[in-house]
């Protein structure tokens, strides 16, 4: 018994380990990118991009593996007032352009695969 807990405290460790090299890993503007996206968006589109049920569910676009630039462009518009959203431009309001582009880089940097439901085949997606 007592080896168990040996070994699963040290598995543990071993995992948070690994867990803090991949932080590590990540450049600074991925990092502040991945804060905003815990702190400020996550409620409605997930930290991944996912939208989940925050917000208006249904409603709550899917952001990840989008372009850098679109979600910049978006978020500036919805920041300078050219789009209105209630939520939205609020949120855009609160952040910074040095946020608006770190959150992009983040939420545009997640990948996934892309499934045509055609021709029954995955691709991964044109990143
Ligand atoms: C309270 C919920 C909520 C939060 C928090 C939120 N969003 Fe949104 N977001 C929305 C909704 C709803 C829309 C759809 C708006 C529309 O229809 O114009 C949207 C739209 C967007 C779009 C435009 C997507 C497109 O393709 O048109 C981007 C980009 C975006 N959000 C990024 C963010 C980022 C980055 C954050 C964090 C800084 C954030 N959002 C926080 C609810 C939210």
């Amino acid at each position: 018994m007592k080896k168990l807990i040996i070994i699963s405290i040290f598995s543990l460790s071993l995992l948070r380990a690994s867990q803090l090299t991949a932080e590590a890993k990540l450049t600074e503007t991925l990092k502040a990118g991945k804060e905003i996206a815990q702190n400020i968006c996550s409620g409605c589109h997930g930290v991944s991009g996912k939208a989940g049920s925050g917000g208006n569910s249904g409603a709550v676009p899917n952001i990840y593996a989008q372009q850098r630039d679109y979600l910049t462009l978006k978020l500036k518009n919805y920041k300078s007032g050219k789009l209105q959203h209630p939520q939205m431009t609020m949120i855009a309001q609160m952040i910074s352009d040095t946020d608006i582009d770190n959150v992009a880089e983040w939420y545009s940097r997640i990948k996934v695969k892309v499934f045509d439901p055609d021709i029954e085949l995955s691709e991964p997606g044109p990143y």
